[in-house]
């Protein structure tokens, strides 16, 4: 009979014999649930031959390069090279507004400092990726938008042109499989439970430019919702729920002074695998909170509305 600790030891065991005695791997943490469950699988079977790489794009949320470093390696000691690329990603997406241009610039400039960084691992010989049963059989039938980033989540193109093998120990799981796998591998419940987080992150939520100012009101605004949604118990019901910078300004008025700055949505959906969605109706008390703090603790923001589109046809996300 299937049992998760008999998948575990012998998940091991093909990875010491895909790998042998000495090959070192390379794994890319993006701070998700798939990489992380990979990468703590990895770690129990070769140890320090992994190595992983966390490219901090500038496009996080708050505080999630502190928590994927505090996860891996204070608490499970794993090799991890955290790249700072702010800088660079932020240079390559000045000017562009342009959603696809906005994703393939990403696209790009993620696989050119992840190469660099794989390049500085001596000895490599394998890329792990946390690459999913769905993944495997879904890869041409779904035209969304993440379709273009799937090339971009998978590192595309980077196991041939540095002639890595691939290492993919989750391509008979499913989501669920991957999050009970998560926690018998000791991975803590807010990660294991995570909301999904695009790859080009914070970038396709800002409408419009992106710029560190952008960004840092994004960021704010959606550590807001974070942070009420699950004061109200809401966030393993939500798919996802999230702030979104349009790149519009309207009045308003702060003591007798006029305000005229952006407007943030407020997105929150129920879905079962991301491909249909329904607009959360979210209690109105949980509503005025986020609503109330965004408009007060964010300089900058004075207008949130809600986003009550379900998808189709509109998408969950807004570019
Ligand atoms: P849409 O906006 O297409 O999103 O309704 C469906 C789900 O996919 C996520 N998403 C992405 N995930 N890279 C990712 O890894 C991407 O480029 C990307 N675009 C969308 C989105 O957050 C939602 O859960």
């Amino acid at each position: 009979t299937w049992t998760m600790k008999g998948f575990i030891q012998e998940a091991e065991e093909a990875i010491r014999r895909q790998v042998g005695e000495e090959g070192r791997v390379i794994c890319g943490l993006s701070g998700g649930v798939d990489s992380s469950v990979a990468a703590l699988l990895l770690h129990r079977a070769i140890g320090p031959r992994l190595q992983c790489i966390f490219v901090d794009n500038g496009l996080l949320r708050q505080d999630e390069r502190a928590q994927v470093e505090a996860l891996f390696v204070d608490r499970f000691h794993v090799p991890l090279k955290t790249v700072d690329a702010r800088e660079r990603f932020l240079e390559k997406l000045a000017g562009v507004t342009d959603p696809e241009k906005k994703r393939k610039t990403i696209g790009r400039e993620f696989i050119a400092v992840f190469e660099e960084a794989a390049r500085e691992v001596q000895d490599a010989g394998f890329l792990a990726q946390g690459t999913l049963y769905p993944d495997v059989i879904e890869s041409v039938s779904y035209k969304g938008p993440s379709v273009t980033i799937k090339s971009h989540h998978n590192v595309g193109g980077l196991p041939e042109q540095m002639k890595l093998k691939l290492v993919e120990p989750l391509r008979e799981l499913f989501k669920d499989e991957v999050r009970v796998l998560g926690r018998e591998l000791g991975l803590p419940e807010e990660m294991v439970n995570r909301q999904p987080f695009p790859g080009p992150g914070l970038a396709i939520r800002v409408l419009g430019e992106v710029t560190e100012t952008r960004l840092a009101l994004v960021r704010r605004a959606d550590a807001i919702v974070q942070e009420e949604i699950r004061t109200a118990g809401l966030y393993t019901e939500l798919w996802q729920a999230f702030a979104v910078l349009l790149p519009v300004q309207s009045v308003g008025v702060m003591g007798d002074e006029r305000t005229y700055e952006s407007t943030c949505v407020l997105r929150a959906v129920t879905s079962v695998d991301g491909m249909t969605a329904d607009w959360a109706r979210l209690p109105y008390p949980v509503l005025e909170r986020i609503s109330t703090r965004i408009t007060n603790e964010v300089r900058g923001i004075n207008r949130v509305v809600l986003d009550i589109s379900s998808k189709p046809p509109a998408t969950i996300e807004w570019e």
